[in-house]
């Protein structure tokens, strides 16, 4: 049974796109088949895997333009679904649509099935684009790095999928882990601790700890396992990567 799960969080810079693309690579190359999915105009995913000439259609054209779903071959077992800027007005173009909450679930549907994993990098927003990967995921991931505080953050989304709960019943943050965790900071420590405490049920045992290689690799354009597969980045990330498919046995 293919599982679809979506990375979100609100606030940018936490990790969502790292994570999407590297958990994606490790599930891939443990013989599963993936679908990554590009939700954000910035394209930082699509930027880990293909340079911009490559891609012609986005996901904007499927989901708003009512296109083909554009699927782009990475590797074996490995495709993407690639975004570009017009994402970034997927927002305000989509207010108008019929059914626009749904278009997501609509057109992964069709395609879903020749996966095993479909995964969502969402933008950094709680709007309309985000509330399409709710509906269309199984689980929905929430990353967080523990600079400053925040539960806020969550009781933000907390409050969107409550909302959302009329339609869809299920709708919970089904995983929550920590990225960029340096254990040299105390405020690390103590948001790590919270976190833990606030999500015992659904939070993952690894952390993703604060690692150069990671942040260098986008810049390589390619993922943490072909930058540096004996950093702590891709230790981490292949522990998390286990502890997922671990979950979804
Ligand atoms: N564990 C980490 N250690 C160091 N840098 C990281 C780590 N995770 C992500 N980064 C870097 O931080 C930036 C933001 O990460 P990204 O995954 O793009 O976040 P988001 O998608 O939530 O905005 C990127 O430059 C990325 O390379
Ligand atoms: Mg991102």
């Amino acid at each position: 049974m293919v599982r679809t799960i979506a990375f979100c969080n609100h606030k940018g810079g936490v990790g969502k796109t790292t994570s999407t693309a590297s958990i994606g690579v490790a599930m891939a190359r443990q013989g599963k088949k993936v679908l990554l999915v590009d939700l954000d105009g910035q394209a930082n995913l699509t930027g880990i895997f293909v340079s911009a000439d490559q891609v012609e259609k986005s996901i904007y054209n499927a989901l708003v333009e009512k296109e083909a779903l554009p699927i782009i071959s990475i590797e074996k077992d490995l495709e993407l679904v690639p975004s570009d800027l017009n994402m970034s007005a997927a927002e305000v173009k989509m207010s108008g649509l019929f059914n626009r909450e749904m278009r997501l679930t609509h057109i992964l549907a069709k395609v879903k099935d020749n996966y095993d994993y479909v995964l969502i990098d969402c933008p950094p927003s709680l709007g309309v684009v985000t509330i399409n990967a709710f509906f269309a995921a199984d689980d929905i991931y929430v990353p967080i790095s523990p600079e400053i505080l925040p539960l806020k953050g969550m009781m933000m989304i907390e409050n969107v999928l409550e909302d959302l709960r009329e339609a869809k019943p299920e709708l919970a943050i089904t995983g929550v882990f920590i990225t960029r965790f340096d254990s040299r900071k105390n405020i690390n420590k103590a948001v790590e601790e919270e976190v833990r405490k606030q999500y015992a049920n659904v939070i993952f045992n690894t952390h993703i700890r604060d690692n150069v290689s990671l942040s260098e690799c986008p810049g390589a354009n390619c993922s943490i396992f072909d930058y540096d597969t004996k950093s702590k980045g891709a230790q981490d990330y292949l522990n998390l990567t286990r502890e997922i498919l671990e979950r979804n046995k």
